[in-house]
């Protein structure tokens, strides 16, 4: 079934090297060569947003990318979406005070896309949100909590910024 390709790719911070068969799809790769399966596969066909990623920062939708596509890229997967020493993210912890998941099987690509649109914009509004999210489909929680999460998250970040500016401008005056 066609050519090999060794691949190389930076996943969640950490060089990945492997094998991906010219029609393996990021998402297959991710999940089956890695064994990274919070990606989740719903449509497989690009239209849920179940299997969003960041590459490079920017999300993207897994299950209609070729792992090869990704090479001497960065990914971003569910994942390494939380803190270093293994606990949730801001976005993360806000879905869960927010209700934002029942059955939780949208939610690992929507907090990627949420983090995503946080990353660029601290001041989103509602509309931001509903444009950030328009390519992920959640059947079971309702748009309405998941808006209020990532509205919640909007304002620690900004928070998060402002303790930074104050610390660094603390240090500056030492
Ligand atoms: S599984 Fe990729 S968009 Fe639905
Ligand atoms: S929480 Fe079930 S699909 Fe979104």
């Amino acid at each position: 079934m066609g050519s090999s390709h060794e691949i190389e790719v930076l996943v969640n911070g950490e060089t990945r090297t492997g094998t991906a068969p010219g029609r393996m799809t990021l998402a297959d790769f991710l999940r089956d060569e890695l064994g990274l399966t919070g990606t989740h596969l719903g449509c497989e066909h690009g239209v849920c947003g179940a299997c969003t990623v960041l590459l490079d920062g920017e999300p993207i939708r897994s299950c209609i990318m070729l792992a090869a596509q990704a090479d001497g890229h960065a990914v971003t997967t569910i994942e390494g979406a939380g803190l270093p020493d293994g606990g949730l993210g801001i976005v993360q912890e806000e879905f869960c005070a927010a209700h934002a998941l029942q059955c939780g099987f949208c939610t690992p690509g929507m907090v990627l896309a949420g983090q995503a649109l946080l990353e660029r914009n601290r001041r989103p509004t509602t509309a931001d949100i509903d444009e950030a999210l328009s390519g992920n489909i959640c059947r079971c929680t309702g748009y309405v909590q998941i808006r209020e999460a990532l509205d919640r998250a909007a304002g620690r970040y900004r928070l998060q910024d402002e303790q930074t500016e104050v610390g660094f401008g603390a240090r500056t005056h030492d």
